[in-house]
């Protein structure tokens, strides 16, 4: 059964990892003539028309980013695949990588040959140790066909790609940290502008892209924009894999067009909730974005749906929580992690992510105070838009868009000096396996 109409498509064909299956579905097949059809800027203007977005979760225009790379420049250029997949809820560029391995090296091939690259790199997150061997054979594999090395495809074009570990740091998926560990330096975020577009890695121009957004490159540049467009909306065109998490029946990688509503991928697809569960918000795209309460469930999934719903469709990590979790406590959780994973380059991010983790652990303690909800609201304020890079944002979006739709369960932290639903936890855990769905009151 196929799982998606284009990346997912022929996703469980059993060996299609090595280079005999891949080409035996048609891979590498359009990639000779494009190289010799379409110049560089062709594959740019083409990539731009189709209105490919990044996947890396700020979904910016690729064709636009490519067309920023210098030219004139005796520079040479690089370009990256941003491999990090370190935001939770995230999990599809690691089944994409482990099992269509060919399928990133022929959009990586496209890419640098648009962009003027010799060189290209994934950056790989420390935990997926055994995706680098199954990317390494598939590189070699590559290189033993003639196409990747000296002489890509038979042309004049040269391409060597590399793997590149990480250590398991969450900001070393910030596309300038992860320049920086790639150099073997401490992985923390550069000042932007420059961007790495002009000056990236070793200070060369340098394109970072994610898995998803480079997978789509070749069905895009060997079928045309047009063909491209005949999925998802005008302004976020194409598909994406969702990954769903949470107490649905079938959670998993979903490919669908850009543009279905919440409630579709969650019904149709996952097949609803597991007995005894109801939603109760739902985090569109990662734990960096604000939650959706269950009344907005038949939000469209693209960029500017979710955008006018006050969230974002980031990496489209969708994680479902249910009417037993606590808010208040599945905030503390996510905020945490970014506690956790806050370079402390900059203060905003160093210190609110530690104070807004203070304040939710007394709250969800049942000790807070009265000003609680208005601190927490200002602290995350403070982060917003003010810390040296995005992942004070990140910490900052959930929280503040969780006051917004759940204020009256943050009261109730304060009012009644307790929480909620975790006072209720062992009878709500017994309810587990109960048909009906259970009811959360106070
Ligand atoms: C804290 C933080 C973590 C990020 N982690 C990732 C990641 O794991 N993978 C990814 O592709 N992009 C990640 N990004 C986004 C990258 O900085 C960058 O925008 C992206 O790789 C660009 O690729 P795209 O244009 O194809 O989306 C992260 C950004 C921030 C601020």
């Amino acid at each position: 059964m196929s799982r998606g109409p284009l990346l997912f498509k022929d996703i469980d064909t059993p060996g299609l990892a090595g280079l005999e299956v891949y080409r035996g579905l048609g891979g590498y097949e359009a990639l000779a003539e494009v190289l010799a059809k379409k110049s560089p800027d062709d594959c740019i203007e083409v990539v731009k028309a189709s209105g490919l977005r990044g996947r890396g979760g700020a979904g910016f225009p690729t064709g636009l980013k490519w067309s920023f790379v210098p030219k004139d420049t005796p520079k040479p250029k690089y370009l990256v695949c941003n491999a990090d997949e370190s935001e939770p809820g995230t999990f599809k560029d690691r089944e994409l990588i482990e099992k269509n391995p060919h399928l990133l090296i022929e959009g990586m091939i496209l890419a640098a040959r648009a962009i003027g690259a010799n060189v290209g790199y994934v950056y790989l997150r420390g935990e997926f140790a055994w995706i680098q061997r199954i990317l390494d054979r598939a590189i070699a594999e590559a290189t033993a066909a003639g196409l990747l090395g000296p002489s890509v495809a038979g042309t004049d074009f040269r391409l060597d790609l590399y793997t590149h570990l990480g250590a398991g740091a969450y900001i070393c998926g910030e596309e300038t940290a992860l320049l920086s560990s790639l150099e073997g330096y401490r992985g923390q975020p550069r000042l932007k502008p420059p961007f790495p577009a002009v000056e990236g890695l070793y200070r060369c121009p340098t394109i970072v892209n994610n898995v998803e957004t480079l997978m789509n490159v070749p069905g895009i540049l060997a079928n045309g924009a047009a063909w491209y467009r005949q999925w998802g909306t005008e302004k976020s065109p194409g598909t994406k894999i969702f990954s769903v998490s949470g107490p649905v029946k079938r959670p998993g990688n979903y490919e669908l067009p850009l543009g279905v509503p919440l409630s579709t991928l969650l019904n149709e697809h996952c097949g609803g909730m597991r007995d005894g569960f109801r939603v109760k918000a739902v985090i569109p795209g990662g734990s960096s974005v604000p939650p959706l309460p269950a009344s907005l469930l038949d939000t469209a999934l693209d960029f500017e749906s979710l955008n006018a719903a006050g969230t974002y469709l980031g990496s489209g990590g969708v994680i479902v929580l249910d009417d037993r979790t606590c808010i208040v406590d599945a905030l503390w959780n996510i905020t945490r992690f970014y506690r956790h994973e806050s370079c402390g380059k900059c203060t905003p991010c160093r210190e609110g992510t530690y104070w807004m983790a203070e304040v939710l652990e007394r709250l969800e303690r049942g000790e807070g105070r009265d000003s609680d909800i208005a601190l927490l609201d200002e602290v995350a304020d403070n982060i917003l838009g003010k810390s040296f890079c995005p992942l004070g944002d990140a910490a900052a979006m959930p929280v503040m868009g969780a006051i917004r739709h759940f204020r009256e369960e943050f009261e109730y932290h304060v009012t009644h000096r307790r929480c909620r639903v975790n006072r209720r936890r062992e009878e709500l855990d017994a309810l587990r396996s109960a048909p009906a769905a259970a009811e959360v009151t106070a």
